[in-house]
């Protein structure tokens, strides 16, 4: 039987603008997708996707899914039959990475399952492989974070960098409960940003201008101008259209209880907002907030 495993992520500043090249900002988060591999007898592979799950994911989900594993196994040669169990503490829902969390797992219990003794390297692209499944397009964010960890600077094509921040910072991600199509809503932006040319193209220059400066206030460990810049960046979000009503209100509901900063993370229109929320009391403020509104929060950090 072949292991691995893949994190969950969360993206801090600049999704859907990171698919044009723009500079991104993203920190794996401390939940992971578990994947066990074994050679079997029968056609393609079997899936027993044991996730805990936004109702509706799995489905919604199931094609792109079938398709990812398809593309990972061609990446990798694999002709044989593989049966694969998917289990973990991440949950699977729209905005944290899920897709790439298995698509890193799946990738690394094959390579485990068949003795291939494959880089991370090696592992990420094919995990960026899957990933194209479920985002058509991928900048290649999600499946960095799913395989390496850590906070990042990314650039599309040009990859990753490391931010080093002397200790993790608490912040709650609050789940809309909506599963979002981020192929769909990426093709939006597109759609938009060639009819709207003038107008997108000064909010992009804006979100470029607004990645340096929140590097900056990362390495600096300056929260509140952190928070200020998640704030700024959500705004820009909101005008490429990206957001939703249910995304707006938790991130209202995370400010109004003190959070430095909030915005929605990953493709949008449905799945996870972030807040940040240094120290422990702050962010179960924040996450009990939240909770009273009936939404889940999840109470993690950045730079693990
Ligand atoms: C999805 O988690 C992030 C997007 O920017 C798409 C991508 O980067 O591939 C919306």
């Amino acid at each position: 039987m072949g292991k691995g495993y893949g994190y969950g992520k969360v993206i801090l500043f600049n999704e859907h603008f990171v698919v044009y090249g723009i500079p991104a900002i993203a920190s794996a988060i401390d939940k992971k997708t578990v994947a066990e591999v074994k050679k079997c007898k029968g056609k393609d592979f079997i899936i027993h996707d044991n996730r805990d799950a936004t109702p509706g994911y799995k489905e919604e989900k199931l094609e792109q899914q079938k398709e990812s594993i398809i593309r990972i196994k061609k990446a990798m040669g694999i002709e044989d039959c593989i049966e694969i169990w998917l289990h973990g503490d991440l949950k699977a829902a729209s905005g944290i990475g899920a897709s790439a969390a298995s698509c890193a797992a799946i990738a690394k219990a094959i390579a485990d399952e068949f003795g291939m003794n494959l880089s991370d390297e090696e592992i990420n692209e094919i995990a960026y492989e899957g990933e194209k499944a479920y985002h058509g397009n991928p900048s290649g964010i999600d499946n960095t974070c799913a395989v390496f960890g850590g906070l990042v600077w990314f650039i599309k094509g040009k990859g990753m960098e490391r931010l080093k921040i002397e200790k993790p910072v608490e912040i709650v991600m609050g789940d809309t409960g909506i599963v979002a199509n981020t192929k769909k809503a990426v093709a939006g932006v597109r759609e938009r940003k060639e009819r709207y040319k003038e107008k997108y193209d000064k909010i992009f220059k804006e979100a470029e201008k607004l990645a340096y400066e929140a590097r900056n206030a990362l390495l600096e460990m300056d929260w509140k101008s952190v928070g200020e810049l998640m704030n700024k960046n959500h705004k820009l979000l909101q005008e490429i259209e990206v957001s939703c009503k249910e995304l707006d209100f938790l991130v209202e509901v995370a400010l109004e209880n003190g959070a430095y900063g909030a915005k929605m993370t990953g493709g949008g229109l449905g799945g996870y907002m972030v807040a940040l929320t240094p120290g422990k009391e702050l962010q179960e403020k924040v996450a009990k907030a939240i909770e009273k509104e009936g939404f889940y929060a999840l109470r993690t950090k950045i730079g693990i």
